[in-house]
């Protein structure tokens, strides 16, 4: 049996400045979710991660449905009408857009759906961060599926030994390439590496998958809103759906991903980096220098088009210790103040409001005699002997 799963997110506002959502705006969009939803979604989750709203759908129309899209989009209207009332910060922050027209892509919410062959037991994850950008889930998709250090089911089961087709975006030039690991592992991280500019989409089986040939088992949302807006207006704050269990990463293998903090680009203005820390929700609450960045995930099955769950799987003393070293990270990180690599390089802060300082200093600038400038350096001869 075909479903589909949607998982909708946004920032609508939140108090007091960027730290979590208000009860009262997550109720509305709830409220608005169920009263609208009779005869279109057969299951659905609202729930939160710091300040964006995260509205998990399951139905059977399909992926890029006007009617799921505008359900979501009416939603979080109704939310932020909510939120302005109060006078929440950055009411209607994400609602980029003012006339919906179909689909809510490019308008501002973060989008992952997936088309997917119901199994007899479907078990899933939905993974939220806040405080960061999509290229955040390179590194734990790409462990998850790819790395037997941290999935020995690669090694260990026969119907996960053949590996998994990854399909990855370049979200700067708007093209995008399918590779198999592990056939082209080594290619797949020379990419995703460069976490701003490449990042994982899609995570496939392949067709010699005894239990589920060919499927789309993870999705991860690819909006970047600086690219939409052309300016600094939050964080993209991403969110995936992981399949699990049964030629899949079983659910320990998939949030093991998370064990050991590594370092992502967005927490204070979309300006740092920092160690992205896997939380319960109640811990969900960006506080410390708008941070430090985190992770939260909730565990469904569905069956006959229903959900039941979901479990806060991060809320659970065995991530203590991931908790602790994020912390330990951030203390040693936020000593540096504005420096680099603190702060996110030159490049990736094109977009923020650090380009409106340096171009009030252009006047006061005057040139250094005799000096080369880096664009008409000539490429060095080098004997390549
Ligand atoms: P399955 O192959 O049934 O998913 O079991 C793997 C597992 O859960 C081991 O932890
Ligand atoms: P959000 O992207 O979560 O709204 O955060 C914005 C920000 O600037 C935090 O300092
Ligand atoms: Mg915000
Ligand atoms: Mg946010």
């Amino acid at each position: 049996m075909k479903a589909t799963i949607s998982h909708i997110k946004a920032d609508i506002g939140s108090l007091p400045g960027h730290t979590t959502v208000y009860a009262p705006v997550e109720e509305e969009v709830r409220k608005f979710v169920s009263d609208n939803s009779r005869g279109l979604l057969t299951g659905f989750h609202v729930g939160h991660v710091g300040d964006d709203i995260q509205i998990t759908m399951v139905h059977s129309r399909g992926i890029d449905n006007p009617e799921v899209h505008g359900l979501a989009w009416n939603a979080f209207k109704a939310g932020t009408e909510v939120a302005k009332k109060v006078g929440l910060y950055g009411a209607g922050q994400d609602l980029l857009k003012d006339a919906f027209s179909g689909n809510i892509k490019g308008m501002g919410p973060g989008v992952a759906e997936m088309e997917i062959t119901s199994r007899k037991s479907e078990p899933f994850i939905v993974y939220m961060m806040d405080k960061t950008e999509p290229g955040a889930f390179n590194f734990p998709i790409f462990k998850m599926f790819a790395d037997p250090f941290n999935t020995p089911g690669l090694v260990i089961d026969p119907n996960m030994h053949d590996g998994f087709r990854f399909e990855v975006w370049d979200v700067l030039e708007g093209r995008k390439i399918e590779l198999p690991s592990p056939e082209n592992t080594y290619d797949i991280l020379a990419m995703i590496g460069s976490k701003s500019r490449y990042v994982i989409k899609r995570v496939y089986t392949k067709e010699a998958h005894e239990k589920l040939p060919d499927e789309n088992v993870a999705v991860v949302t690819t909006d970047k809103l600086s690219l939409i807006a052309g300016e600094y207006v939050g964080k993209d704050d991403p969110a995936a759906i992981v399949r699990i269990q049964s030629g899949l990463p079983a659910s320990g293998e998939s949030l093991e991903a998370f064990a050991h903090p590594f370092l992502v680009s967005g927490w204070m203005r979309g300006s740092f980096n920092g160690p992205l820390m896997p939380v319960g929700i109640k811990d969900s609450k960006m506080t410390r220098f708008d941070g430090p960045p985190r992770v939260a995930a909730l565990g469904f099955v569905l069956k006959d088009g229903k959900l039941a769950g979901p479990v806060d799987l991060f809320d659970d003393v065995a991530f203590d210790g991931a908790r602790r070293t994020a912390i330990e990270m951030t203390d040693h990180l936020r000593r540096m103040g504005p420096f680099e690599p603190h702060r996110l390089p030159e490049s990736d802060m094109e977009y923020t409001t650090l380009p409106k300082v340096l171009s009030r200093l252009s006047s006061r600038f005057t040139p250094i005699e005799g000096h080369i400038k880096a664009e008409t350096l000539e490429e060095p001869t080098r004997d390549m002997d």
